[in-house]
């Protein structure tokens, strides 16, 4: 039985995007996205959201951060409506300002052990994208997206910096870091991005190895495609298609096949209250190419 009752989860990147396109599961034929309805609209949930949901379910306290604070109150309304009794706090941050960093430490309560979620990316609108695609041949990048790929792993080293003295007081922490298997895997128009995600892997990897003797677990959560909106423009569609002809797969009389956001959440549930200290996870849709190491 999963329990997070009286624990608090911090959890950073947490969003929603439109619902741009249907993906179907390849078992079921259901949308694999999961549903944010909330005031006669609908959205699909990122990572973080399906995980702060799932969290909430299992008896958590969340706490959720991004910049946008319109998107965190409708994701705090979706949670405290659909779960009774959940508690959803939210701070709208950039994760790249230090002093809003502070902030935010300081503003957590301490009466509950706190966890982390780290599952920032680009997100939506971070860097202007033509067609939304952030999977771009090496002559095609731009200095801001180089820069904002580099970015996450550093605002990742600041927040766990900030942490740090508060987690090794409490008798233990799990934090679990989102990835990707693109940190394991590359494929052609990835090399930027499977660059900024091997180094936080690497990153995560180590700091696991520092901190295990202060009883902070952490955690290497490796999804691959996720239908949180990211793959809704036809062009990225085109191309991770392509990504996945070079290993064989053939998604021209299918849709792409994506995780739903939810079951990346329910695995974070199950590491973050595990008896063991799960190191690392992949995983990948039902019919996405499931190579571990290319
Ligand atoms: N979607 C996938 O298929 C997939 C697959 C594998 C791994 N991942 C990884 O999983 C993580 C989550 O992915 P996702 O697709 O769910 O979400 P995402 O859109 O990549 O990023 C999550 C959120 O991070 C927030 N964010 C970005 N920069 C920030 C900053 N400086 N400060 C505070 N918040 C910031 C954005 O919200 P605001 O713009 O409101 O700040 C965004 O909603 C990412 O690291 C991603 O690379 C995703």
């Amino acid at each position: 039985m999963n329990n997070l009752n009286n624990k608090r989860i911090l959890i950073t990147g947490v969003g929603i995007k439109p619902v741009d396109f249907v993906f179907k599961d390849i078992t079921t034929g259901e949308p694999s996205h999961t549903l944010v309805d909330i005031d006669g609209k609908e959205y699909k949930a990122n990572i973080g959201a399906a995980t702060a949901f799932e969290c909430a379910k299992a008896g958590a306290i969340v706490h959720i951060v991004a910049r946008t604070e319109s998107k965190l109150q409708i994701v705090k309304k979706w949670i405290e409506e659909k779960i009774s009794g959940a508690k959803v706090e939210y701070s709208a941050v950039d994760l790249g300002n230090i002093s809003a960093l502070e902030k935010l430490v300081e503003s957590i309560p301490n009466d509950l052990p706190l966890y982390w979620v780290q599952s920032v990316g680009l997100g939506a609108g971070t860097v202007q994208l033509k067609d939304d695609n952030p999977y771009l041949l090496i002559d095609d990048l731009s200095e801001e997206l180089i820069e904002a790929e580099l970015s996450v792993l550093k605002n990742t080293v600041s927040l766990l910096r900030l942490l740090l003295p508060r987690f090794r007081k409490q008798k233990e922490t799990r934090v679990c870091i989102v990835s990707s298997m693109s940190a394991i895997r590359s494929v052609v128009s990835g090399s930027m991005h499977m660059a900024a995600k091997g180094s936080i892997s690497r990153f995560t990897n180590a700091a696991m190895i520092e901190l295990d003797k202060d009883k902070i677990f952490i955690t290497d959560v490796r999804p691959g495609i996720v239908d949180t909106g990211m793959y809704d423009s036809r062009v990225v569609q085109n191309t991770v298609s392509m990504m996945g002809k070079n290993f064989g797969y053939d998604y021209s009389k299918t849709n792409l096949f994506c995780t739903p956001p939810s079951a990346v959440g329910k695995a974070i549930v199950s590491i973050l209250t595990s008896d063991a200290h799960i190191t690392s996870i992949n995983m990948v849709a039902r019919g996405q190419w499931p190579h571990e190491g290319s």
